[in-house]
């Protein structure tokens, strides 16, 4: 009954083989505090450890408990995913689940497995359409104590058709309320355009063009303000907005942006405006990091970035999929990746990529790839006066 109540001393150490985010080759060396010692070897995730592994011969069953309690908080805190600090000094983990595009029957699963996996940040916009199915997974791995919400990085977006600084508030709180939190990690201005406001998310006319509303955005960035300041969201930040919206930003702001998501990949390196951003404490997030093959709008004779015969015989030479180096390459120069996947192979596959490096020449061939694409073009607004994509970067 004494040891029953009073647990030995435990000592642990993790020994991980694969440094980063291989937590299921973690092999874990258990000192028991007694004259015997354990080697487990199982499969390990950040957060769900297995089990079913053999239970530890020379302690009561309490005292298992206290051992498994002892191994999640450490394995937790040596399994944090790579992150970037940010100019106000949160923390923003470096790989991110996308969720453009994935469907509510879908996605409810996708984020749970991601989180499950390790994955501490959610991509989500109100445009999405799916926040509420993205909540109900960030709250049932809530509910099995996988996450707290602190250990979790949600980002939304306002959307374009409430720029008016009025309308910013209610963009926000409806986002909350889908996603069932009371607060948002990051909150970024999705466009620098403006839709025309009202019920409809994509308002067109009769021929189908998108109704456009002729807001300033520096309006739309006060509104952000007040959201900040409210409480409601603990980063603000933009989104395909060029480094001239940017500095008409940067020259209003009384709370500065922390970050930009822009499209990025090696067809689209945005090194410039990766450049522009790191003088300002800006930090950059890459979406569509893959190339976005399921995008809406996709055309059979476009180039593949994930197809590129240099990604493919990189991903032969380091044993790794083209997405993974695709995501690799980005991730090396600190830029934030958003990959977003309904596959749960694809999604466990994305998250293995802190366990290899590309050398310093295999970078640069990658940064000077001459082919130039952008996927998310949004050509049809080319003539609206906000839109980014017309000057250099
Ligand atoms: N701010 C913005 O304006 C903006 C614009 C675009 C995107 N985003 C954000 O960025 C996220 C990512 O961008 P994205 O969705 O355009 O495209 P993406 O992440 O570049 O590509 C997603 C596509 O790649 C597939 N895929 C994922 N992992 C793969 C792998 N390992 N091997 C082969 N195929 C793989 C997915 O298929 P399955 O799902 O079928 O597995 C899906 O078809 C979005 O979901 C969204 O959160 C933001």
């Amino acid at each position: 009954m004494q040891r029953d109540s009073k647990p030995h001393k435990l000592i642990v150490f993790a020994v991980i083989h694969q440094i980063g985010s291989q937590f299921d080759r973690t092999c874990l060396l258990v000192n028991c505090g007694s004259d015997r010692t354990l080697w487990r070897y199982g499969k390990l995730y950040s957060a769900a450890f297995d089990r079913r592994t053999e239970s530890c011969r020379c302690c009561f069953p309490n005292h298992q408990i206290y051992f498994f309690e002892k191994v999640f908080h450490f394995i937790n805190k040596m399994a944090k995913v790579p992150h970037v600090k940010l100019s106000n000094g949160k923390e923003m983990p470096l790989i991110g689940l996308g969720t453009w595009k994935s469907k509510p029957g879908q996605v409810l699963e996708a984020v749970k497995v991601a989180i499950d996996i390790g994955y501490r940040h959610v991509d989500c916009a109100l445009a999405y359409q799916n926040e509420t199915e993205v909540g109900r997974a960030i709250k049932a791995k809530i509910d099995d104590k996988t996450i707290k919400r602190e250990d979790i990085f949600v980002t939304s977006k306002l959307w374009n058709t409430f720029h008016r600084r009025e309308k910013v508030l209610e963009c926000c709180q409806k986002s909350l309320k889908d996603l069932g939190l009371d607060y948002l990690d990051l909150y970024l201005i999705h466009w620098p355009i403006a839709y025309k406001e009202g019920d409809e998310l994509f308002p067109k006319n009769e021929k189908g063009e998108m109704l456009t509303e002729n807001i300033d955005f520096k309006e739309t960035w006060k509104g952000m303000e007040e959201v900040y300041e409210k409480g409601l969201v603990k980063s603000i930040g933009l989104s395909n907005f060029n480094s001239e919206q940017i500095n008409t930003i940067l020259s209003i702001s009384k709370v500065k942006p922390v970050a930009l998501q822009v499209e990025c990949h090696p067809y689209l390196n945005q090194n410039k405006l990766i450049e522009f951003c790191k003088k300002h404490d800006i930090a950059v997030t890459a979406y569509s990091p893959l190339g976005s093959p399921d995008r809406p709008w996709v055309k059979p004779d476009e180039p593949s970035v994930m197809a590129d015969p240099r990604i493919k015989q990189l991903a032969e030479k380091y044993s790794k999929s083209p997405a993974q180096i695709l995501l690799r390459f980005n991730v090396q120069r600190n830029v934030i990746v958003i990959p977003k996947s309904v596959t749960e192979e694809r999604i466990r596959n994305n998250f293995e990529i802190f366990d290899f490096e590309l050398t310093p020449e295999e970078m640069d061939q990658i940064s000077n790839f001459q082919e130039k694409y952008r996927y998310c073009h949004l050509n049809w607004l080319k003539n609206d006066p906000n839109f980014p994509f017309n000057i250099e970067f």
